[in-house]
Formats: structure tokens, sequence, C-alpha cells
């Protein structure tokens, strides 16, 4: 391997440019050039491609976003556009792919492979936390915080006025935000995507929050819940509770923006260079993860085939203590 290339890609992840400048200077140390490919496989399609140093990575490190752009691409699914991304990387001399990103990043990754042989590794980068294989994904921290911030803030006018919120948290199919910012936050209840709550549970367990005094109360919705948008569950619960003074507070895509927490920081930079030498000892096809502070490699269909697991011990402390 002579020519490392390193893209992001799919929803956006604060930590991700200290991921980049990690394998840029990994790659430097050891002795091998750098591209970076801007907007994920989009920019690989578009050859939207440029030749990085250590200092092109200087002063991000503390930056949300990504400098490379990200993109959720639409031809990369198809198998002409992978042909289109192949052509332009072998006109570059680039021999091996570092992509930064979620499941879906993956299994475009694991379709290039499968085509063309290429060494390629994924860095876990996305704020849900979804991935089996590492402990952590980078994003994860920064956004949970960012949410149990924001919950703070709410709980002060909620209190204020003795009403009851719905706060509608990112995570798609995972409830991994949801469960540790309302146990951080202190949560009345929370909904999630892997487990169902029904508008009776909910509204039983706001019950007994009232007949014991609660003054105000603040449910975490993660946006995938199976009873619907925090606004559907919100319209129902006043159905049931004409006399509750109820708000929903969608927090959307502020969870993805910010600097980076220091885990996030350290997280990206152990994984960005854990990459770059995986790459060079031979591994393919694999994400590279941190499970118990070790490193690990896991292939692509030990990843996809495990789903996520959900943290079941934070659900049940969450349950406990949300009385
Ligand atoms: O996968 C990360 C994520 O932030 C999810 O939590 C969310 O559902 C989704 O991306 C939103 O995607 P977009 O920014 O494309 O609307």
């Amino acid at each position: 391997i002579n020519n490392i290339a390193v893209f992001t890609s799919g929803g956006d992840a604060p930590g991700m440019n200290a991921a980049i400048r990690a394998v840029v200077r990994a790659s430097i140390f050891y002795k091998k050039n750098i591209f970076g490919i801007y907007r994920g496989y989009e920019g690989m399609i578009d050859n939207d491609i440029v030749e990085l140093d250590a200092r092109s990575v200087g002063n991000i490190i503390q930056r949300g976003g990504t400098i490379l752009k990200s993109a959720r691409s639409e031809e990369f699914r198809t198998a002409e556009g992978r042909k289109q991304a192949y052509e332009n990387i072998k006109s570059r001399g680039i021999d091996a792919l570092v992509a930064i990103g979620g499941d879906g990043t993956f299994t475009g990754l694991h379709a290039f492979y499968k085509e063309f042989g290429l060494p390629v590794i994924c860095v876990p980068g996305t704020i849900d936390n979804d991935l089996p294989g590492t402990d952590y994904t980078i994003g994860y921290d920064t956004a949970t915080n960012t949410v149990v911030d924001a919950v703070d803030k709410i709980r002060d006018t909620a209190l204020s006025h003795n009403r009851l919120f719905f706060i509608e948290v990112m995570g798609r199919d995972s409830g991994a935000i949801a469960i540790n910012s309302g146990i951080a936050g202190g949560a009345a209840a929370i909904i999630i995507p892997e487990e169902e709550m029904t508008i009776d549970e909910l509204v039983a367990k706001l019950d007994k929050g009232g007949e014991s005094k609660k003054s105000s109360s603040l449910v975490i919705v993660a946006e995938g819940g199976k009873s619907g948008s925090a606004m559907d569950i919100a319209a129902e619960v006043t159905k049931r509770f004409p006399y509750y003074d109820t708000k929903v507070t969608i927090l959307g895509h502020l969870q993805r923006g910010g600097a980076p927490t220091y885990f996030d920081r350290v997280l990206a930079s152990k994984m960005g260079v854990y990459a770059v030498e995986g790459l060079l000892d031979g591994k393919t096809d694999v994400m590279v993860g941190i499970k118990d502070n070790l490193t690990v490699f896991n292939d692509f269909e030990t990843i996809m085939s495990n789903g996520h697991e959900i943290d079941t011990d934070a659900l049940r402390i969450s349950k406990i203590l949300s009385i």
C-alpha cells in the first residue's frame, strides 16, 4: 500500500475531523501518500479528490462537522456508479480506502471491496452508536452531551410552568441517545425504537408521577419509536389528559453539530491511527472498533448480521429511577 484515501460518508458526526486528522497523520507517519475524497461516495464518482499533507488537517481536531463534507449517495448504490468511482480511484494510484461513517457507509464499502478487491477499512462515525463491534461510535458522546444540555434547559422552564414536555431525539433505529440522555437528564419516561411502549403504559407511568406530586415531567422520545413521533405521542397523551399542559421540542440536527467532546476526539484519534495500521497489517473489509479498551477488527458480515446491541442494563436503571 502506497496511496491511501480517506473520506466521510452518511450523516456527519462530531469527531469526524479528528478521525480525518488521525488517518492523514498516521499515513504520513508510515510514509504513505494520503488523499482526501470530498462528499463521500459522491466525490469518488465525481473525481473530487485532493492530496493532503500534515498541515491540511491542522486546527480541525476541535471542529464539528467534516472538512471533507459528507453525502448519502444514491449513485454509488448502482454498479455503474461504483465502476466510475473505481476508475477515478485507479487513475490516482489510490490503493487503499479508509471510510468514516455508519452502517450505510460500511455497506457501500463492502460492495466496492467485493467488486474491485481494493483494501478497505471502516471507521465507525455516527451519533447513533448503533454498530456492534465497538463500544462507542465517533460522535455519540458529543451528541448525547448536547441532548443532556438541552434537556436541562427545558427542565428549567418545564418546572416553572408545571408542564409535561416530550423531547424528540435522533436515532432512527437506535435508542442509545434516548436511553442515556434520559438517565442523565432525569426523564420520567424514555421511548425507544427497540422496545414497544404503548400509550396506555406511558399514561399509567405519567399518572403515577402525578399521584406522587411530580411538578413537571420530561419524556424522551427517540425519533424511530414504534408509537410514533413526539408530536403524535403528545397528541395522544393530551387526549387522555386534557388538563396536562404538554409541549413538544424536537432537537433535530443541533444534535449533529458542535465541538466534539474530549472523549470523541480521543476515540477518533485512536481509531484513525488503528485504521491505517490495520490496513498496513493486511486487514481489509473490516471495521475498526474499541471494545473493553481493546482494539478489534470485525468483518462486514459480523457487523451486519449481529444487529446493534441495546444497553439493557441502562434501560433497566432508567426504569428504576424514573418513578
Ligand atoms: O444516522 C445519523 C442520523 O443523525 C440519525 O440519527 C438520523 O435519523 C439521521 O441521521 C438523519 O439524517 P439526515 O441528516 O440525512 O436527515
